[in-house]
């Protein structure tokens, strides 16, 4: 821990810098107390966020952990891999983190980093045949996954859909057709039957910005497609397929706390001019607003009309009803944040900004204010059920040295947007539950696995898991929250 270090913290942690600046002064006052400081997180004592009864939980994916591809289906990504140019590192998901051959080993770390529940995510390709029948073998693995979880009082949070579509789905139009959504719902049905009494809480996607933006508008993501016409029809899709999903799991899963994990970058203006904040507002309706406003008020935002119709999804009778209905709880993923201003070309709606500095090692802007504003603001825009922040945590450039990685940067960023949730439940946000992304190293999509975002390190060559300074500081904040 370098006195720079501490001026980094400084910069990442604007907001906070009561707490920073104490910490350099501790610096300055010794150099043990100094590292004892940084190994921990600095939430206030009184915070709700050290209760026992605020759910800490680690989160991962079935692609990105689980390899064994040769036991699944064929899903859009393994197709996205073997696409050269695709991938950062050309890697894929043949073996990932052998999740499925060590998910005792992996189970083990989270019982001993003290974590009240698990975030994980089905691979559809893995429990599905091809003519829509269970899987039994896929499904037999998770049934001892959550067998074990339950046994160790780890609570499973299950995300039915986090990126993998099978490719025959997608062969057949994948998201743009709209019936994948019903496809969806017959598997849903099918897995919440075979899963039974198993499972603390279901969400039925993972972050559709994703999918629908990445994966079909601008084919950075799997599938690949790239074209304005096809985000807001694939968007559509899954958000119908989540409120078809919804009916099932409301009737056959009553007692699961039901819902869908959204991901949000809060945008900024780049001046106060009054151009640059139309175009910031519509930049936040295109990019957020989209995928929460159906599910909370049963319609799209206003920028929908702005639209070319042939960008405009294909919207039935009847799907924002089904799209609207009740969710049980909102699952909230956080990393960073944009700014925008007004657009330099013709048709588009903003131009958006690179990342402003300090920067995790993925490239995205540490801004843990961005944090505390998102979810006030969506608290004052919507009737919001409560929340889980279900993914935050930073890309760091780790290094494994003598069996140890002192990422005291992750620490940083943990510690400073703990602080920002702290601020937003302190104006009223109710917030239940947090999930470190991620449990440990995985592929990290289309940068591979060069990008590291584990509180637990993973060695590809030999497979072996190293908790990390952030996993240990982690631990030590569940271990210390204190009764009501
Ligand atoms: C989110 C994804 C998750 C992970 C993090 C870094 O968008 O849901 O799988 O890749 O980003």
């Amino acid at each position: 821990m370098s006195y720079l270090h501490a001026i980094y913290i400084r910069r990442i942690c604007k907001s906070r810098s009561y707490l920073v600046d104490n910490l350099i002064r501790n610096f300055k006052s010794g150099q043990d107390r100094q590292e004892s400081i940084m190994k921990i997180f600095n939430l206030p004592t009184n915070s709700n966020l050290r209760k026992k009864d605020f759910l800490y939980g680690v989160a991962t994916a079935s692609f990105q952990i689980e390899g064994s591809v040769e036991s699944r289906l064929p899903c859009i990504w393994d197709t996205f891999c073997d696409t050269p140019g695709k991938i950062a590192d050309a890697s894929d998901g043949r073996i990932a983190c052998d999740h499925i051959n060590r998910w005792r080993e992996d189970v083990a770390i989270m019982e001993e980093l003290g974590v009240d529940a698990y975030r994980f995510s089905v691979s559809w390709p893995r429990v599905i045949t091809k003519d829509g029948q269970l899987n039994h073998e896929g499904v037999a693995f998770y049934l001892e996954l959550l067998d074990t979880l339950n046994e160790k009082q780890i609570k499973p949070f299950v995300t039915l859909y986090h990126w993998d579509l099978p490719q025959h789905l997608e062969d057949k139009g994948g998201w743009l057709n709209r019936t994948t959504a019903h496809q969806f719902q017959r598997y849903v049905e099918l897995i919440v039957e075979a899963f039974g009494h198993r499972v603390y809480s279901y969400a039925t996607f993972n972050e559709p910005y994703c999918s629908a933006f990445l994966g079909y508008e601008i084919g950075v993501h799997a599938p690949g497609k790239a074209s304005k016409e096809y985000g807001r029809k694939a968007a559509h899709h899954i958000l119908l397929a989540h409120g078809l999903a919804m009916n099932v799991l409301r009737k056959n899963s009553p007692d699961t706390m039901n819902g869908i994990v959204l991901n949000f970058t809060p945008c900024y203006s780049a001046s106060s001019s009054e151009a640059d904040k139309i175009a910031t507002d519509l930049a936040d309706q295109y990019i957020n607003q989209w995928y929460i406003k159906p599910i909370m008020d049963k319609r799209y935002p206003d920028i929908i009309d702005m639209l070319p119709d042939s960008q405009k999804p294909d919207i039935h009778e009847g799907d924002l009803d089904i799209i609207g209905q009740p969710i049980d709880f909102l699952g909230v993923n956080f990393y960073t944040r944009l700014i925008y201003s007004a657009p330099t070309e013709k048709g588009e709606f903003y131009t958006e900004h690179e990342h402003l500095s300090p920067q995790t090692d993925i490239g995205w802007e540490i801004c843990p204010e961005a944090f505390t504003d998102l979810l006030v603001r969506l608290n004052k825009l919507y009737t919001l059920p409560p929340i889980y922040i279900t993914e935050n945590g930073a890309a760091m450039a780790d290094k494994l040295h003598n069996g140890q990685v002192e990422d005291l940067d992750r620490i940083a960023y943990y510690d400073a947007h703990l602080n920002a949730l702290h601020d937003a439940v302190e104006q009223g946000v109710m917030v239940d539950g947090y999930f470190a992304w991620s449990f440990m190293d995985n592929f990290e999509w289309a940068e591979g696995y060069v990008k590291r975002f584990g509180l637990v390190y993973v060695d590809y060559e030999n497979q072996q898991r190293t908790i990390k300074q952030s996993g240990f500081a982690y631990k030590t904040l569940l271990a210390e929250r204190i009764a009501k």
